[in-house]
């Protein structure tokens, strides 16, 4: 089996154990991306047997998907969603993250950040020392672009938009993706990176997950939990 295949493995088992913390009744939250993509399937699959759940979906993309298999939507629950599951680009050991690489951050962040528990589900590569090497992505305004661009990159050095620009998110939004290589502080350049008008949302989620479910190249899985888990 090539290395892809096999990262496609551990992504589906790590979706397979997440499923298992989903009972009837929940409003649970659904992520976007390569990983979360399995946990859907698998959810539509449980759903179509008779599982009763409401989903609150982190993109369109993922919305089509959950519609496509019968699961319930809400994009405006009226209570605290009960469990989220979603994919990352780096998480390190004490459940900071990246998000953001299918452009879906914001949402992501509201609906994490709504949520009583957050699962993370990823194969072993995305388990970092430090995050960083992933290019933080940036959800910024169309509005006077250029002069946010610029600000960003007195920060960071390298920033490029998506697609030189042609990323338009759910939001109808820009990307910027910039690369630091090493977030010595991540909360820091959280706070700074937020902190430049124009800017929507930071890729950086510190403090928002409770659980991470890792593939692991045995094809065992890694399980991760975060005692501090106020939202940031
Ligand atoms: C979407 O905007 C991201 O935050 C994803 O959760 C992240 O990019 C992980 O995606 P994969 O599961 O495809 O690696």
């Amino acid at each position: 089996m090539n290395r892809k295949d096999h990262l496609e493995i551990e992504k589906k088992i790590a979706a397979e154990k997440a499923l298992t913390y989903i009972s009837s009744g929940m409003i649970v939250g659904l992520g976007t991306g390569t990983t979360a993509k399995y946990f859907i399937e698998l959810l539509g699959e449980r759903v179509q047997k008779g599982l009763d759940i409401t989903a609150v979906p982190t993109s369109d993309k993922t919305a089509s998907l959950a519609r496509e298999l019968g699961i319930k939507i809400d994009t405006n629950p009226r209570r605290i969603i009960d469990v989220d599951v979603d994919g990352a680009d780096e998480i390190d050991l004490n459940g900071n993250m990246i998000k953001g690489g299918g452009g879906a951050l914001w949402r992501e962040r509201v609906v994490a950040s709504n949520s009583n528990m957050v699962i993370i589900i990823a194969d072993h590569t995305k388990l970092v020392d430090k995050l960083g090497n992933f290019p933080v992505p940036i959800e910024i305004s169309k509005f006077m672009v250029n002069s946010t661009v610029r600000r960003l990159k007195s920060l960071s050095g390298d920033c490029s938009l998506r697609d030189g620009g042609r990323f338009i998110t759910d939001n109808g939004n820009l990307i910027v993706d910039c690369s630091f290589r090493h977030l010595n502080n991540p909360a820091e350049t959280y706070r700074l990176l937020k902190s430049v008008p124009g800017v929507i949302d930071v890729g950086i989620f510190l403090n928002i997950a409770t659980l991470a479910i890792l593939g692991q190249v045995d094809l065992s899985l890694k399980t991760l939990t975060f005692k501090k888990n106020i939202r940031a």
